[in-house]
């Protein structure tokens, strides 16, 4: 599965901080995910967490000093920028933000970030005051200012028994930071609504029809969408996940409310349409406004139906349509009744789910179909997929 940090090389800078110790967790991240990891320390860094340890995880030497003989030409700065394909400073103190933000150069780890032709990312550890300090706060702008990128700090209790921001993200909100940074921008410029979870529908004010379906397939996509560079729109029947990062995200209960909110973001279009959502086929004809009492043993209700609308062949048939992806879970003969799915649908992409015991789960194996053919995806993460998908998709989307 594609995953951009594959392959990269990233300097890890780590400056004096109790956060330090998560750095160590940070190597292993980013090695799991495919990038080598070249430590460079502050001499304040050491005093947290020696140098032995970094070696061991990085599986690389360790460097400390601006005069380290190891380098044969004795410009450690510079041999050591131009290796790497990005910088990430984490955890970065107040000092380190600060030399930066003032082109100060007293130790190996900022003269080297002077001297770089490649992206720079800190990752802020420190106290919460020491954040919230004006001069902080000034050198943060100045930075961003500079085209540095600042991951975090998070919020939460700090080592020193505070509450606040100043936290270092975890180690793994930084590996995928790090991913989304180097993601392709395929979807750079384009507009992207997509529906996600299942939808309720009421039979009283205390009962539902619903499904199994956890929004999962569908928050993944969009936050892919997003890191591909688009302006995401999701659409979410009730689930419990976080809205990804930079994602606009309007909730909603019913398909028929799905359908609404939908279609009042159609005007401008978006570029792309993804109906993830396992929207419920029918709703209860009559709601019943009080709660259905049981009066009886024999007494068994019935429940009349009525067709809920088709939200995405609803979107598809608009004129000036968006380019519209629709999801199938199909038991038998997916590649036959995919396709007839696809046709009647009107779309030009139809992703079907391989099995059906998908719901809820954390992987999932598709099959792309379109006008030309199937693309098979085996086995992987939702997040792995969703990658892919979007790579797909954008392969496939008007120039
Ligand atoms: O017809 P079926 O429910 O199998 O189609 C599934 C696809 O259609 C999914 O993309 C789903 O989000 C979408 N759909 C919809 N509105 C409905 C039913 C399904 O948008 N009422």
């Amino acid at each position: 599965m594609p995953n951009a940090l594959n392959g990269k090389k990233i300097l890890l800078g780590v400056t004096g901080g109790v956060a330090a110790f998560k750095a160590c967790e940070l190597v292993r991240e980013l090695q799991r995910w495919g990038a080598s990891v070249q430590v460079v320390m502050t001499e304040a860094a050491t005093h947290f967490i020696g140098t032995a340890s970094f070696q061991a995880l990085s599986g690389q030497p360790v460097f400390t000093d601006q005069w380290d003989g190891r380098i044969a030409n004795n410009m450690a700065h510079i041999e050591l920028s131009r290796q790497a394909d990005a910088i990430l400073i984490a955890p970065c103190s107040t000092d380190m933000m600060a030399k930066l933000a003032h082109g100060l150069c007293d130790d190996l780890l900022s003269t080297l970030c002077m001297a770089r032709d490649k992206p720079l990312l800190i990752a802020p550890a420190m106290n919460r005051q020491m954040w919230m300090h004006p001069a902080t706060q000034r050198n943060a702008r100045q930075l961003r200012d500079d085209g540095v990128a600042i991951l975090g700090p998070g919020n939460g209790d700090q080592a020193c028994g505070e509450t606040g921001d100043g936290r270092m993200l975890e180690a793994v909100q930084l590996t995928e930071a790090m991913e989304a940074f180097f993601t392709p921008k395929s979807l750079a410029g384009k507009s992207v609504l997509l529906t996600a979870g299942p939808t309720q529908e009421p039979i009283d004010p205390v009962r539902v029809i619903s499904n199994l379906s956890s929004g999962k397939m569908g928050f993944a996509i969009a936050q892919a969408c997003q890191r591909a560079g688009a302006q995401v729109t999701l659409v979410a029947g009730p689930c419990a996940l976080p809205t990804p990062d930079g994602v606009q995200r309007i909730d909603v209960r019913t398909a028929q409310q799905m359908h609404d909110a939908v279609h009042a973001l159609m005007q401008p279009r978006p570029d792309v349409f993804i109906a993830v959502a396992a929207v419920a086929d029918w709703r209860v004809a009559q709601v019943s406004d009080q709660k259905i009492k049981k009066t009886g043993d024999d007494d068994v209700p019935t429940l009349q139906f009525v067709q809920n609308p088709d939200i995405l062949a609803s979107v598809a048939r608009l004129p000036d349509a968006p380019f519209c992806v629709g999801f199938a879970a199909e038991s038998e003969d997916l590649e036959k009744h995919g396709e007839e799915k696809r046709r009647r649908k009107g779309i030009p992409l139809l992703v079907a789910n391989i099995g059906h015991a998908t719901f809820g789960r954390d992987d999932n194996e598709l099959l792309l179909i379109d006008a030309k053919g199937h693309t098979r995806m085996p086995l992987a993460a939702k997040t792995d997929l969703a990658r892919a998908l979007v790579l797909h998709l954008a392969g496939q989307l008007p120039a």
